[in-house]
């Protein structure tokens, strides 16, 4: 079934990595390095798909896909992207890229993909013309692999109207990844209606999102309009829905089955047209099992799961974010500062159990306390404190790198061998553990974590008994 694919590709060694699987499928490929080369295949013959990378010698992929539709117009195109923002996989989607794969890609998936783009051909739809996306002002930042996936769930829901399930720890940017989906989606003209379940008395609930009728209730003076229908032609925005009240956990169920909402006190069905993107910050399947919260209404809002990693787990964004904060908080007028390399290092080591919201406090502060424009960082600790250096939570139990050097360390018996040759030994197997555990399981990215081979890797693998699957984390 596979047929004839065009790939578009600057980097010799990511394009050699690519031919080698897709031939092995049975594609065949024709490969090419710049949109010129790329535009005069296309108007030569015709690909069943095309895999295209974003920075090219003569421009960028994405921006002249213009010409790519101008040619084909319904082959299906996958993107592959180095530069990993929010901006390039939304400008991806708008484009009618088939699948976006940011880099670095796991092989076996894009494969996947491409078979599958190649195979769905005849059944894709022709692409429309999508109005093209501003590059400034993309509201959420960081390039971790954790916020590339977070990214990619977000363009999935942007042209539908899927419900969405928000989760992810107090401050790790829920509300944001929902105004997002409003902003960025096909609702954007339409309101943006947020209703925080946790801060509203129980017995109001109901009342507050679906409004109610005059005399429904002691204190219902007038009719009142409740969020449901605020929202009508736009986004709903539930937060906090794991401290819904049953009742209003039975009505939204309704509410949602039936497209419809009746006032509190009222009779009539009124029908509205509401996108539903819930959050919360608890684990609501243990409330389920406690019959606290509704498994038919879990499984209603879960459509489509977007979870967001703590900040610990993705402390390679905290120094973009950290810049990102200081820009914002030099335009609420605070002094303009800079984080010298030092105090960036130091603001990765810390624990923030308060995620990216702590972390907007903690720039905030520094930005105003700080005496001097570039903050180092012995002004950091005079200003933040010290605080206890971060461990992994359980790394201890775990094993790990840290347990592995302690029990290394504390050794009774004198060592055989080499003394390099016993710590490698004794190390091997908690490093390769840990950046699968980093990968999600995941060889070929644990393999560059490591800077080793992937073949290195796998053959390690064999030989000390460790079991990749282990670490693979559910999709
Ligand atoms: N990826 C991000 N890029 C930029 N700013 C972010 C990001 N994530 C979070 N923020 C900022 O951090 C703060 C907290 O985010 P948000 O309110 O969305 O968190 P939340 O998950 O809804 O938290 P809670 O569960 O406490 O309501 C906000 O100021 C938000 O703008
Ligand atoms: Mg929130």
């Amino acid at each position: 079934m596979p047929g004839t694919l065009l790939l578009v590709e600057d980097d010799k060694a990511i394009a050699t990595v690519i031919i080698a699987a897709l031939e092995d499928e049975g594609f065949d490929i024709i490969h090419c390095v710049s949109i010129e080369e790329r535009d005069a295949q296309l108007s030569a013959r015709g690909f069943d798909v095309m895999l295209t990378d974003v920075m090219l010698e003569d421009g960028d992929g994405l921006a002249s896909l213009g010409s790519v539709r101008d040619r084909a117009p319904d082959m299906p195109v996958i993107v592959l992207s180095a530069q990993n923002t929010l901006d390039t996989a939304v400008r991806a989607s708008d484009s009618e890229a088939f699948e976006y794969f940011p880099k670095p890609f796991d092989l076996d998936e894009l494969v996947r993909a491409v078979v599958q783009a190649a195979g769905n051909r005849s059944e894709e739809e022709p692409a429309q013309a999508q109005e093209s996306m501003d590059g400034d002002g993309m509201p959420l930042v960081g390039r971790s692999p954790a916020m590339q996936g977070v990214y990619r769930m977000i363009t999935r829901v942007l042209r539908n109207d899927l419900t969405v399930l928000v989760t992810g720890e107090s401050g790790t940017g829920k509300e944001l990844v929902a105004e997002a989906i409003h902003q960025l989606g096909s609702r954007r003209t339409g309101p943006f209606v947020a209703v925080n379940t946790a801060a509203i008395p129980h017995d109001l609930v109901e009342s507050e999102l679906f409004g109610h009728e005059k005399g429904a209730f002691t204190g219902a003076v007038a009719q009142a309009i409740g969020k449901f229908e605020q929202a009508n032609g736009g986004t709903l925005f539930l937060d906090e829905i794991g401290d819904m009240p049953a009742e209003a956990q039975t009505r939204l169920l309704r509410a949602l089955q039936s497209g419809q909402i009746r006032r509190v006190g009222g009779r009539q069905e009124i029908a509205v047209d509401v996108r539903i993107i819930a959050a919360t910050n608890r684990d609501l399947e243990p409330m389920i099992a406690a019959g606290k919260f509704r498994e038919d209404l879990f499984y209603r809002l879960n459509v489509v799961p977007i979870e967001l990693p703590p900040l610990r787990d993705r402390r390679e964004d905290i120094e973009v974010l950290s810049h990102h904060f200081l820009g914002q908080a030099a335009e609420d007028g605070l002094p303009r500062r800079q984080l010298t390399h030092d105090a960036v290092a130091a603001l990765e080591a810390r624990g923030w159990r308060g995620n990216v919201r702590e972390l907007r406090n903690v720039i905030y502060r520094l930005a105003l306390m700080s005496r001097e424009d570039a903050i180092d960082a012995a002004s950091l600790t005079d200003i933040l404190g010290q605080e206890a250096p971060f461990h992994a939570e359980g790394e201890g139990e775990r094993g790990g790198i840290g347990a592995a050097l302690d029990i290394w360390l504390a050794r009774e018996e004198p060592v055989s061998g080499t003394v390099y040759a016993s710590a490698l030994a004794a190390f091997e197997k908690p490093l390769i553990e840990h950046a699968l555990g980093q990968t999600g399981g995941n060889q070929l990215r644990a393999a560059k974590h490591l800077g080793i081979n992937r073949n290195t890797l796998r053959k390690r693998i064999g030989e000390l008994g460790i079991e990749p699957d282990r670490f693979a984390r559910p999709v």
